[in-house]
């Protein structure tokens, strides 16, 4: 009968938006971290890739690293001592999380390496630079430089925070310092701040809501009105006055 009918596909409708709204508010995100934070090293170096902290379930994260699934399957992923195969993509899943975004980490030679620990900042946030010496060599007369105006001179070599990260902080970075009472200059690094309109997935959540809500008053209204119709069906079936109407109706 049409009203039974229409009644279990009223139900489901609106049981898939609850179900895509939990979805959307559930499936939080794995997060790729870096201790140091440093996505640029030097072969030799020690870095440990952190998936979420570490108060998960033993064994239970996937890498991947330049696509391919990794054997790891701890939280932390320790490289002990870095070469150039160890360049590339890193992504990470926890259980009962989705997949990160992509850490980038690039292992090299030279001698002097402009460290940062991101190369695509969000907006607001906050990044680390520091200039950094072969070998772990002592560095002197460091001077940074953005788009090749030298913006801080220091002595040794602390590493930069710039904190609240704006639009003109994008640009291009590098650094020279004496190693061994030689001067050199570092590669050029290009670091993009970027304004993210985050809001895609928090709009998606408060609409599903809503969605829901219109849902459940469209179908009110429609059971409503079915069983008007039905009703009236009757009345007319009873009275027998109109038989073009009852053949319009079933
Ligand atoms: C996790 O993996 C390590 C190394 O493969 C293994 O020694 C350990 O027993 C595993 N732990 C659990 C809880 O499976
Ligand atoms: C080191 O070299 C750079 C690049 O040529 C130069 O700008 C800088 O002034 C030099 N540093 C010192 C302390 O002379």
């Amino acid at each position: 009968m049409a009203p039974a009918n229409g009644g279990s596909t009223q139900l489901w409708l609106p049981l898939l938006f609850i179900s895509l709204g939990v979805m959307l508010t559930a499936t939080q995100k794995s997060v790729v971290t870096l201790n140091p934070p440093w996505i640029r090293i030097f072969t030799g170096e020690k870095v440990t890739l952190i998936c979420n902290g570490n108060n998960l379930q033993e064994n239970s994260t996937k890498w991947f690293h330049n696509g391919i699934i990794s054997t790891i399957t701890t939280s932390h992923w320790d490289i002990v001592s870095a070469t150039i195969q160890d360049s590339g993509k890193y992504i990470c899943q926890n259980q009962g999380f989705s997949k990160s975004k992509p850490v980038y980490l690039e292992v090299t030679r030279d001698w002097l390496l402009l460290q940062t620990s991101a190369d695509m900042v969000l907006y607001n946030k906050s990044f680390d630079i520091r200039c950094h010496g072969w070998n772990n060599w002592t560095l002197r007369k460091v001077i940074y430089y953005k788009d090749d105006l030298a913006f801080k001179y220091t002595y040794e070599t602390p590493k930069i925070s710039i904190r609240n990260a704006k639009l003109n902080d994008s640009g291009t970075y590098y650094c020279s310092g004496f190693l061994r009472r030689l001067n050199y200059t570092s590669e050029k690094l290009r670091i993009t701040v970027i304004k993210v309109y985050k809001t895609k997935y928090r709009w998606l959540q408060l609409i599903v809501p809503f969605l829901v809500a219109i849902l459940f008053a469209v179908d009110t209204v429609l059971l409503f009105s079915t069983q008007k119709q039905f009703k009236l069906l009757m009345k007319i079936r009873k009275t027998g006055k109109c038989n073009k109407l009852e053949t319009l109706l079933t």
